[in-house]
């Protein structure tokens, strides 16, 4: 934990009260009960997964369509599962995933790579006043969480633009600090045989949450959103590197993407690059806030995918079957699809609450279908995901406050894995 739990909760609902009256229901929105998100009180009595649920739980498959068209969704307290009351959650089949070892931290907007049999997960919010700033590793083959290590004190926390060669991970701008802090242009990269980092290049001017992929021996970053968090960014550049070096003294101008924004999922495969979901706008400092306070703006999520190939020329791939976003993380390649781990949604269209996902997608990259391959233990955001030796594993994020509202509440650390059959 970043930080003791429990001693002051008293004080942290008086604060949270203070709160939420003087600043109407921005707080709320972004964290939900964040003051209390630490705390383990139990907040769930339904057959999805509890707060401690056993090592291993199934989530049942009942297509709701009821769910799909707006209708109310089933009472609280009706038997059976109980979906919410929005339109968003989209049924899927039965999956049985299994608990394993927690994360050291909790982590919101947190980064991850995996190379071979290990999970490298960075930075995150642990609170929205509290961000980490080391590495903490996941070991695939013996289940264990081990080998933290600091990261740089000049890197940033979150929104991070993140890739690997396989042996250098490429670190790329980011929010430095807590609560909606402005952007870093610094730019790292780790060497994970040697666990040292170097500096790399700067990016022209820094973004929050990037696009970033390796293509073609060119380092790419395109969108996120711009200087003040909140404006899409449509911009596109590539730096020739190699071995953790960049071999060029200046980013170079590629074709600016179709839509701007944050939070995509970005990967290379077949060698052509393909950028995913995401969303425009984003929360921002409020204007003269010395803590650099979060307040929600107005925000787009959307499901549109681009791929480009030889001609230079984006083009557009089939949509997400919902729009998503906060999954640059959330995604692995297996057999020839990208598997996609919860995200968020369009905001419910009564209670205008944010909305969290709660499937784990298949995008058949043979036939450039999307399909819904199950549901997770519950709706999540920035996941951290990992896939070895046939499981599919996730672990970090933010998840909802229980199975009848989607909306966001607890910073979790805990690790789930499901074996894919796909
Ligand atoms: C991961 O676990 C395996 C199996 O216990 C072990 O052989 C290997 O050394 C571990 N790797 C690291 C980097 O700790
Ligand atoms: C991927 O394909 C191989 C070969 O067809 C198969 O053995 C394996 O089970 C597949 N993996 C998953 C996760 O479906």
């Amino acid at each position: 934990m970043g930080r003791p739990v429990g001693k002051h909760k008293s004080a942290r609902l008086v604060f949270g009260c203070v709160l939420l009256l003087g600043c109407g229901l921005v707080y709320d929105y972004f964290w939900a009960a964040s003051p209390r998100f630490t705390s383990s009180s139990s907040f769930l009595s339904s057959n999805w997964a509890a707060d401690n649920p056993p090592s291993s739980i199934t989530v049942p498959s009942t297509p709701d369509r009821s769910s799909l068209e707006g209708r109310p969704a089933a009472r609280d307290d009706a038997p059976g599962r109980v979906l919410s009351a929005t339109f968003a959650d989209l049924p899927g089949p039965e999956l049985k995933w299994e608990r394993m070892a927690p994360a050291p931290v909790p982590r919101l907007d947190g980064a991850a790579i995996q190379i071979k049999n290990l999970l490298y997960v960075f930075a995150g919010y642990g609170t929205i006043d509290f961000v980490h700033s080391h590495v903490d590793i996941y070991n695939f083959s013996d289940n264990t969480w081990g080998g933290r290590f600091d990261m740089p004190k000049e890197m940033a926390h979150s929104h991070l633009g993140m890739v690997t060669d396989g042996r250098y991970i490429y670190v790329v701008t980011g929010q430095y600090g807590p609560q909606c802090r402005g952007p870093t242009a610094h730019n790292f990269v780790l060497d994970t045989e040697t666990k040292q980092w170097h500096d790399l290049l700067p990016l022209p001017v820094p973004r929050y949450a990037p696009a970033t992929q390796l293509w073609r021996g060119r380092l790419h970053v395109m969108g996120g959103s711009k200087e003040n968090r909140h404006t899409p960014a449509v911009e596109h550049w590539s730096l020739a590197v190699k071995d953790g070096k960049a071999s060029e003294t200046e980013w170079r101008n590629e074709i600016t993407i179709p839509r701007g924004g944050p939070h995509r999922a970005c990967v290379v495969v077949d060698d052509r690059l393909m950028v995913i979901g995401g969303q425009e706008g984003d929360f921002m400092a409020k204007p003269g806030s010395p803590i650099f306070k979060c307040s929600r703006r107005k925000e787009v999520v959307y499901g549109d995918v681009y791929m480009l190939d030889d001609e230079n020329k984006w083009k557009v791939l089939p949509s997400m079957i919902k729009p998503n976003s906060h999954i640059e993380f959330a995604w692995a390649h297996v057999n020839n699809s990208l598997i996609i781990a919860g995200g968020t949604t369009e905001k419910h269209p009564m209670t205008k609450k944010m909305v969290l996902n709660g499937e784990l997608v298949q995008f058949n990259l043979d036939t450039l279908k999307w399909s819904v391959i199950g549901k997770l233990p519950y709706r999540v955001k920035t996941t951290l995901v990992g896939f070895w030796d046939g499981w599919f594993y996730f672990t970090s994020g933010q998840r909802d406050k229980g199975p009848a509202d989607p909306s966001p509440k607890k910073v979790i650390g805990e690790m789930w894995r499901t074996k894919l059959r796909l």
